[in-house]
């Protein structure tokens, strides 16, 4: 995610530019640059690292006479997060500057056209050949505002995006698709913003663009316009009376639920590129990996959540991908002088990209002549640079220690990869109904989150005051018990065990009493008469049992116990997106009544980068 700000008005530009940037730093950046006008030229300053960076080289570069300019922080998703790959990126020729977040899905397919034309480009983005494919629809075009139009009908995926060009003096145009932009109106000034903390300071009457609109700005003056057709959009302006942190989170309580609820677009953003349709159907893309073999054997390396999230794809991997495949804690496979075979592969998961044990068991790997595949959100990150090929989750930046949208992401991508491994072994994709569902998820989780979150809230008041707590599951429930049980434990510091149910009987049923619930995960309809065997058991010991369960046939299950939790019905893997974040949410209101510090508890880092 990155962090977009642009500017008209009667003051100077470029300090305003900056302090919105300074503003939208929570959401991560790995480098950031401006545009501003200097007479009738655009002028482009950009740096990697941070803004005291880009600040720095702006001391030697007269910028106060400017009244209209873009800036922008950049969370790298396409190109290495380096100078030549900081936005403003611009047009052939140099006469448009634009700045954008999102993903541009067919950016290659339109630089290999532009290209043809004689195009030459500086950077591996995806927003550089946005920038040049308005300059080249302005050579057709009746005017910028056309060009800028007819430029992003031709741009596939998510975009918000906000363009400068001399042509206009002191005007700016904006357009969102399937990313936050809205515009900030002041006295004689409009700002233009990725988030409302940008320009909060300055105005709190509110434009929330939509989808499909575009936003000309001059001055104090803002027009908006639908993409289609360029027909004018009636707007309406409201006022926002949140504080500056409260606008950072998006208004949430928490950037732990602010992640647990932008879900359906962290999924919409890993699926983004990756999906390509065909006569025969929707087949998976992952470039990545397409210069490796097939793995004989995988061997998944991990911590903590990431490892849960390894141990759910395990599954998919095996049975879609038809690749045996192995898992290992990291601190345990790097001391272990594991079996590796060079037609080995590893697949280590990342959210950071730092974790040292994750690191190390990287390195083993490679020594041992294995490729590794690296599975990040961070791009850049030494594990990123260090495997042999790299898959991003593009979550954006994880603010939350406790991690819950990276665990959402890289189960995405882990299903993926089943699939593509699956089509790789077969010409027809190995299991379209997976790939429909996969692809279905942004819906589904959209449209279950809401009253999900009540839910949690409602149980987390009656069980926050247990000692201890069960978390039993199946199959790849097993995987998510033990992701249920270390958010309960690392947010209220609550003490939980994620189990297998079917270990109950070999000796932990012994800890069963009305103190010691059991978060039981019955959502698998296959293995469902062995869950409910197993609740059945700890209901014998007047064990409290929260049934985590899914409708079948518009009904909820047959079980008696005393808090059934309903999940809409749902494909058998789809269900496991749907269980994931009623995990998250029930250990995030248990922490929150218990007045935790959630979104950095007690003793974790975000990332572990020592053993
Ligand atoms: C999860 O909520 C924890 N913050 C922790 O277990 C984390 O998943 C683990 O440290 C691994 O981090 P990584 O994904 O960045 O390697």
């Amino acid at each position: 995610m990155c962090g977009i700000i642009g500017y008209s008005g009667h003051r100077p530009a470029v300090p305003l530019l900056l302090e919105g940037l300074h503003r939208l730093e929570y959401r991560g950046y790995d480098s950031a640059g401006v545009a501003f006008e200097q007479g009738a030229h655009l002028q482009v300053v950009k740096a990697a690292g941070k803004l005291a960076a880009l600040e720095e080289k702006l001391e030697k570069v007269p910028c106060m006479l400017a009244t209209a300019g873009i800036g922008h922080t950049r969370w790298a998703t396409h190109g290495l997060p380096v100078e030549r790959n900081a936005h403003p990126h611009l047009s052939q020729g140099g006469g448009i500057a634009i700045i954008h977040n999102g993903i541009i899905e067919n950016f290659q397919e339109l630089k290999d056209e532009l290209l043809a034309r004689g195009h030459t480009f500086l950077s591996d983005t995806d927003t550089e050949v946005l920038a040049h494919l308005i300059g080249e629809e302005r050579r057709m075009a009746d005017n910028l505002g056309d060009a800028f139009a007819r430029a992003l009908r031709r741009a596939h995926g998510a975009y918000a995006v906000v363009m400068l060009a001399p042509e206009e003096l002191g005007v700016i145009y904006a357009a969102r698709m399937a990313a936050p932009l809205l515009m900030g109106v002041g006295t004689g000034e409009v700002f233009v913003a990725s988030d409302i903390p940008a320009f909060l300071p300055y105005t709190r009457e509110v434009v929330f663009l939509e989808d499909g609109e575009i936003a000309r700005i001059e001055g104090g003056r803002w027009s908006v316009f639908s993409l289609a057709d360029l027909s004018p959009v009636e707007k309406t302006v409201s006022h926002v009376p949140w504080d500056m942190q409260a606008a950072a989170k998006d208004g949430y309580r928490h950037f732990m639920l602010k992640e647990i609820m932008e879900q359906p677009r962290v999924i919409q953003d890993c699926l983004s590129g990756r999906i390509t349709e065909s006569a025969s159907g929707h087949r998976v893309c992952l470039r990545e990996l397409d210069g490796l073999p097939v793995p004989e054997r995988l061997h998944i390396v991990a911590c903590g959540t990431s490892y849960n999230a390894g141990l759910w794809g395990r599954q998919l991997l095996e049975h879609t991908g038809g690749i045996p495949t192995d898992l290992d804690i990291a601190s345990e496979f790097r001391y272990r002088d594991p079996l590796l075979r060079p037609q080995d592969m590893v697949l280590v998961i990342s959210q950071s990209g730092e974790t040292a044990d994750t690191l190390a068991a990287l390195r083993l790997a490679r020594e041992k002549g294995c490729k590794v595949i690296g599975l990040c959100n961070v791009l850049g990150s030494s594990i990123a640079r260090e495997a042999d090929v790299v898959l991003y989750t593009q979550a954006g930046p994880e603010i939350s220690v406790a991690s819950t949208k990276a665990m959402c992401s890289q189960m995405t991508l882990l299903a993926l990869i089943a699939l593509y491994y699956g089509q790789r072994r077969q010409p027809a994709c190995a299991d379209p109904e997976l790939l429909e569902a996969i692809m279905g998820l942004p819906v589904l989780l959209a449209g279950a989150l809401p009253a999900m979150r009540q839910k949690a809230e409602a149980l987390a008041v009656r069980f926050s005051s247990a000692r201890s707590f069960f978390y039993l599951g199946r199959g790849q429930y097993y995987a998510l018990a033990l992701e249920g049980a270390l958010k309960l434990k690392e947010l209220s510091y609550i003490h939980a065990e994620g189990y297998a149910s079917g270990e109950m009987k070999h000796g932990p049923i012994a800890l069963i009493d009305p103190a010691f619930p059991t978060f039981a995960l019955a959502l698998d309809n296959a293995l469902f008469p062995k869950v409910k065997s197993n609740i059945q058991e700890v209901l014998a010991r007047q064990g409290r049992v929260i049934a985590l369960v899914q409708e079948r046939d518009g009904k909820a299950p047959d079980l008696e116990v005393e808090e059934m939790w309903v999940l809409p019905e749902a494909h058998p893997v789809a269900a496991s997106f749907l269980a994931l974040p009623a995990l998250q949410l029930f250990s995030y209101h248990v922490a929150d009544y218990l007045g935790k510090d959630v979104d950095q508890p007690r003793n974790l880092a975000k990332s572990v980068t020592v053993e």
